[in-house]
């Protein structure tokens, strides 16, 4: 594996842009090969099999363009096992971080909420995590399946999205949790609108940093960080390049990234 290799960030769409975003700033040297896979999102309604089968694929394509490391910058996806989704590749693969660790900080009253697709919420993976750090915590998880195709079509100024937000919000309001994770990458897209609906007395927890430093230690570990010279960066789509490219501009500073749509069968 080669230093100057490319890392490849994954995700259903564009959510994985919100760690994308991250990850550059922590690691401005690095190149990145973002994959969107934008015609068949989301996943996060999708039977395990065929998710396994489109993940395959993007992992495949992102192995044929030569990356050194692979981050999986998608919950659903991480509820799979990353280890299940390496297959025969020798390059480390990451994770979306559980944060659980963050969560516990910051919640004084120890009641947490988690905001997930459908999917990773009947994983109970988060729930888990969290009681295992501390016991006595109280969890809420919300399955939010509205969001991601209002954030896909971009319904940023729609009246469903304050809708969603406020019918997913109640229980946890009920319930007077004073911390809440957002674990689904799509969810930063509208933290400015959950953080209203929330108000300031709720912390609102993106993992994409936990990840982004998961991912950096990998490097590290393996002896794979690129100390010099500016990384590039380079976003692709399945289809619909031109909306991934609106997308996108809410999240980094598009001018200094490539913009190229895929298929994944041609390698
Ligand atoms: N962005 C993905 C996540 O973090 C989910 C999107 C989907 O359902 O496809 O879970």
């Amino acid at each position: 594996m080669r230093k100057d290799a490319p890392i490849g960030v994954l995700d259903s769409g564009v959510g994985g842009l919100s760690v994308l975003k991250c990850l550059h700033q922590l690691l401005p040297h690095e190149d990145f090969i973002y994959v969107g896979d934008t015609a068949r999102t989301p996943y996060g309604t999708r039977p395990e099999q065929e998710i396994r089968k489109f993940v395959a694929e993007i992992i495949d394509w992102l192995a044929a363009q030569g990356v050194k490391e692979v981050v999986i910058a998608c919950n659903t996806l991480t509820m799979l096992g990353v280890e299940s989704l390496k297959g025969a590749h020798q390059f480390p693969i990451v994770g979306m971080s559980k944060g659980e660790q963050l969560l516990l900080a910051a919640s004084k009253k120890k009641k947490i909420g988690v905001f997930a697709t459908p999917f990773t919420i009947s994983t109970e993976a988060h729930k888990k995590a969290i009681l295992a750090a501390d016991p006595g915590a109280e969890v809420y998880p919300v399955g939010c399946a509205k969001f991601v195709p209002l954030i896909e079509g971009e319904q940023f100024e729609s009246k469903e999205l304050p809708e969603a937000i406020r019918e997913y919000a109640a229980p946890l309001k009920e319930a007077g949790v004073d911390a809440l994770i957002l674990s689904c990458t799509h969810y930063p897209f509208i933290k400015e609108q959950i953080t209203a609906e929330f108000g300031p007395e709720v912390t609102i927890i993106d993992p994409a940093e936990a990840t982004s430093q998961l991912a950096m230690e990998a490097l590290q570990a393996e002896g794979l960080a690129k100390t010099e010279g500016e990384g590039k960066v380079t976003i692709c789509g399945t289809a619909d390049i031109e909306r991934v490219q609106r997308l996108a501009q809410r999240m980094l500073p598009i001018e200094t990234c490539q913009f190229r749509e895929i298929n994944l069968q041609e390698k």
